[in-house]
Order: C-alpha cells, then sequence, then structure tokens
C-alpha cells in the first residue's frame, strides 16, 4: 500500500535507512557477529573467482560489489550482463561461483545463465528480495535483501539493499579468509542509514534541481570516476526509464576521448565528486565540460566539497558512498518525471520483473 505517498517509488525511496537498519540486524547475530550460513562462507573462501551475473540495476549493484569484495576480501570478481553471458561466456576459472543478482529473482535472461552453469556443475548463490523466487530456488545458496516488496518498476532501495547485503558478505569472506579489517559493516551501515534519512528530508533541494536542470532537457549526462562512475550508470539509468529523457553516465576520464563532443551550451551534467582519490580529477572534467556550456550540477560529499556544489552528502566510509550518492539521483529522477508528467510507478514499455529472454 502506499499510504500517504502519491507513488511507490517516493516510498521505496523513503524506506532505504529503514531497510538499512532491518539488514544490521537480519545479518547480526545477538554477539554482534556477523550471521551469514557456513556453507555460503565455505563456497566463498573456496572460490578462486566469482563470477556476477545480473541485468539492469541488479547489474549496477553488480559493478559495486566487485570493487567491495575485491577490496575487502581480495577476491577476484567478473561481473556480467545475463543476456551477453549466455553467448559469450568467458573462459571460466578452475574453482568459480557464480553470483546471481536479481530483486525480483524471475529474470529470465538471469535464469538462462544459472541453467548453463547448473549444466556445468558449477555452485551458484543467488542474492534476491523475493524469497522462494525461482533464481532462489534453484541455486544452491541465497541471501535475502529483506528490502520489503518493491512495486515500482524503477528499481531504488533493492539497489541500495544490493550493495549493503554485498558488501556484508564481503567481511564475511575476508573473516573466513582471516584477512585484517579496520571496517566495521555494521557500524558503517547505521551511519549510511542516518545519512539516507538526511537526504530523504532534503526533498526540496532535488526537487528544485530536476525543475532547473531537466524539466525541458532532451538530455543529460552523469559524470564520474571510480566507484561514483558505477552509481552514474544506475542515475542515468533511472532518469531515462522514468522521465524518458535520454542520459547516459560516463567515466569522466572517458569524456575527452569523444563523449564531450555531445556537450552544448545548455546541456545538463550531473557529476558526483565522493571519492578522494579523483577528487581533483573529476573537478577538472566539470571545467571541461562547463567551459564547453555545460549546465552543471556537481554532488559531493562533506569534506570533500566546493563552494558551488549543489548537494554535500553526509560523510559515509569509502567503500559505502554508493549508497548515500544514488539517493539524490533517485530523487532527481523522480522530480524529473513528475514535472514531465510521466507516469512514475509504470513507465511506458517497461514491466516490473522481465520473465522473457
Ligand atoms: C531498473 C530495473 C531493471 C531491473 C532488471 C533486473 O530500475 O528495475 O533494470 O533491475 O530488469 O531485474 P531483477 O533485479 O528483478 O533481476
Amino acid at each position: 500500500e502506499k499510504g500517504t505517498y502519491p507513488h511507490f517509488m517516493l516510498k521505496e525511496i523513503d524506506e532505504q535507512p529503514f531497510v538499512m537498519r532491518n539488514i544490521i540486524n537480519k545479518y547480526q547475530n545477538e554477539d554482534g557477529k556477523l550471521k551469514l550460513d557456513d556453507d555460503i562462507r565455505q563456497a566463498m573462501t573456496a572460490a578462486d573467482r566469482v563470477y556476477i551475473i545480473a541485468c539492469g540495476t541488479s547489474y549496477h549493484a553488480g559493478l559495486v560489489g566487485k570493487q567491495l569484495l575485491e577490496n575487502i576480501a581480495k577476491i577476484p570478481v567478473e561481473v556480467h550482463i545475463a543476456s551477453e553471458f549466455v553467448y559469450n561466456m568467458p573462459l571460466l576459472s578452475e574453482k568459480p561461483l557464480f553470483i546471481f543478482i536479481s530483486q525480483s529473482g524471475e529474470t529470465a535472461d538471469s535464469r538462462a545463465v544459472l541453467v548453463e552453469v547448473k549444466r556445468l556443475g558449477h555452485k551458484a548463490l543467488t542474492i534476491t528480495n523475493v524469497p522462494g523466487s525461482t533464481l532462489s530456488r534453484e541455486a544452491n545458496y541465497t541471501l535475502n535483501l529483506y528490502a520489503g516488496p518493491e512495486i515500482a518498476v524503477a528499481s531504488t532501495k533493492a539497489y541500495t539493499a544490493q550493495i549493503a547485503v554485498l558488501a556484508i558478505l564481503a567481511v564475511d569472506s575476508a573473516h573466513a579468509k582471516g584477512i585484517e579489517l579496520d571496517f566495521n559493516p555494521m557500524q558503517e551501515l547505521a551511519i549510511v542509514a542516518n545519512a539516507m534519512e538526511t537526504l530523504c528530508s532534503q526533498k526540496e533541494q532535488m526537487e528544485n534541481i530536476a525543475r532547473e536542470y531537466l524539466s525541458v532537457a532532451r538530455n543529460c549526462f552523469f559524470i564520474g570516476r571510480s566507484a561514483d562512475f558505477y552509481v552514474c550508470l544506475e542515475g542515468a539509468l533511472k532518469l531515462k526509464e522514468i522521465s524518458y529523457i535520454q542520459a547516459e553516465g560516463f567515466a569522466g576520464g572517458e569524456l575527452k576521448h569523444g563523449t564531450i563532443a555531445l556537450i552544448e551550451e545548455g546541456t545538463p551534467v550531473i557529476a558526483l565528486a565522493t571519492q578522494e582519490h579523483v577528487n581533483l580529477s573529476i573537478r577538472g572534467n566539470v571545467k571541461e565540460v562547463a567551459a564547453r556550456g555545460a549546465y552543471t550540477c556537481v554532488i559531493s560529499m562533506d569534506g570533500m566539497q566546493d563552494e558551488e556544489d549543489r548537494i554535500v552528502l553526509p560523510a559515509v566510509h569509502a567503500y559505502l558512498t554508493p549508497l548515500v550518492s544514488v539517493l539524490p539521483l533517485q530523487l532527481i529522477s523522480y522530480y524529473a518525471a513528475l514535472h514531465r508528467d510521466c507516469d512514475v510507478d509504470k513507465p511506458r514499455n517497461l514491466a516490473k520483473s522481465v520473465t522473457v529472454e
């Protein structure tokens, strides 16, 4: 039920702090230790390489998951779009583990890969929001997202839940491998939940940006580096699917290799600047596009801000910035769609769960 909300999408965006806290509770024992099945832990430590398979928003969460698993648990990871993987399978490592990320657990493209993976005799773990879904039943192991039903076609809370669960999985695997960490995922996710709450209370600001930048825009670019780049891909997908504005996410460093030719007087460019190690470079990119007429909007993080930034996100741990940087992009897309009279919860040509290949 939508309750007092005009749309499910807005309700689901607002639910994200609760989802984070729910995940903390579900994945933590009373003694504060992580609560994951032993056989999942064993499968993770036995694997010499993880293959993440997903589509759309879940694929974007997988890209962030790769960074988490590689940096925290030191496990090599490849991320693949399910529909491509089926006929373009890479050479597999000796002991692969497959992770399927799917909100619905019913996506046909991902299922086709799971069927093939099982035929080859490999193990699979499904991360899903729907216990008992096809991908959950057919995989060896399941991790639940505990995000509650996601009704709006545009995925929001499932994306952040997927990243949170991947972070917990990465830390659990690191512990199992004896890797020392100074990163407590539950403490850091609690900080993320508070940051999300703060951002959810700044809707007017997001609405103003949507009106100012996107009410008549033909296109929009999202630029970022490192983890911000992955969030840009997700921000662009959100905007495309509900507002029908042509949008693309680009790696800041790639701009000069072609994309910058698209920048005209007034082209909206939304830049994420939450990554300390590339802060100067992304700000350089913002200047480059602004010099060519782009109408720029910088979203940065506390501690890295400049005077002209439109949104300064509350600081969170460097591993978890996507969980908060995506939130303004979700809200900006929502308000852009609203201003353009689009059907936010049921965009044209799209279905919530894509059960055909
Ligand atoms: C975007 C969106 C889709 C899904 C994709 C995969 O907002 O909802 O891109 O993410 O169809 O769906 P699941 O995660 O159910 O496998």
